[in-house]
């Protein structure tokens, strides 16, 4: 079942964004060669507890099957790690490009969103992966229209990657979200479009393109957590959390939104 918020819990969903984008956006800053994505991820946890919110990625399961719990704050992803990578005691070094997925609970509602930074200086290369899968992101956002269907997503992620060379990662979805972290629909960032539930007012998503430079099999690491690109190209990925109005998509995961 797909739950439509009112006014009154998109706004709850804009503070927990709030603090997710405030939260990014201090991280982003740090990102540099010789910092231990350890102190990353303390940061975080602090900045997200002073603001009254609690990390909602630290100790969830993504079923009750699954090996175990997600230790951390944040997960951060380097190089040829895709998602769920570990901020574990490791130095960013000069040329690596690292993903940042943090998500937060306020007040009984969840935010969600993720940003690929470069550390220092990176090949042109990254630099195109970076940027394709933040335009993937933007163009798939304004899809997100009262009467689309969800596939209409999913199909914009994927052409406009293709058409620039890359691929997309199908292991992962986009989701919905709201009290929970993980709510229906899945979004896939692939697909043909005019498929899937019709987009109503009141739906709130997290929508979050994976891209590789190479192909698109993942594999699991031995901690059960980090997915990585088969062949070790290096994978970007961003997200925001976005609610469908009349009128059109608002992201509520935009660092120094007016909105928000
Ligand atoms: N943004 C990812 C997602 O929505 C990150 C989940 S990490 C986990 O699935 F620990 F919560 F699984
Ligand atoms: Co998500």
């Amino acid at each position: 079942m797909i739950i439509c918020k009112s006014r009154d819990e998109i706004e709850k969903m804009k503070k927990a964004n709030k603090t997710v984008s405030i939260v990014l956006n201090e991280l982003k800053n740090m990102i540099k060669p010789g910092v231990s994505v350890e102190l990353l991820d303390k940061v975080a946890e602090e900045m997200i507890r002073k603001m009254g919110g609690i990390p909602a990625f630290k100790g969830y399961k993504p079923s009750k099957f699954a090996k175990k719990e997600y230790p951390y704050t944040i997960c951060t992803s380097i190089n040829e790690e895709i998602v769920h990578g570990m901020p574990v005691k490791r130095i960013l070094k000069e040329g690596q490009i690292i993903s940042i997925d943090l998500g937060v609970r306020v007040d009984g509602y969840y935010g969600d969103a993720a940003i690929t930074v470069p550390v220092g200086k990176i090949s042109d290369e990254a630099e195109r992966l970076i940027r394709v899968t933040e335009n993937a992101l933007f163009l798939a956002i304004e899809e997100v229209r009262v009467g689309n269907r969800i596939s209409d997503i999913s199909y914009t992620i994927q052409s406009y990657v293709e058409s620039n060379g890359f691929s997309v990662i199908r292991d992962f979805v986009g989701h919905g979200i709201g009290s929970s972290l993980h709510e229906e629909p899945q979004i896939p960032n692939f697909g043909q479009p005019g498929q899937g539930i019709r987009i109503k007012e009141g739906m709130t998503f997290a929508i979050e393109p994976m891209v590789s430079m190479g192909s698109y099999e993942v594999e699991i690491l031995e901690d059960s957590w980090t997915a990585v690109t088969k062949d070790r190209s290096f994978a970007a990925h961003f997200e925001h959390t976005v609610a469908v109005f009349s009128d059109g998509p608002e992201i509520l995961s935009l660092f120094n939104s007016s909105k928000n």
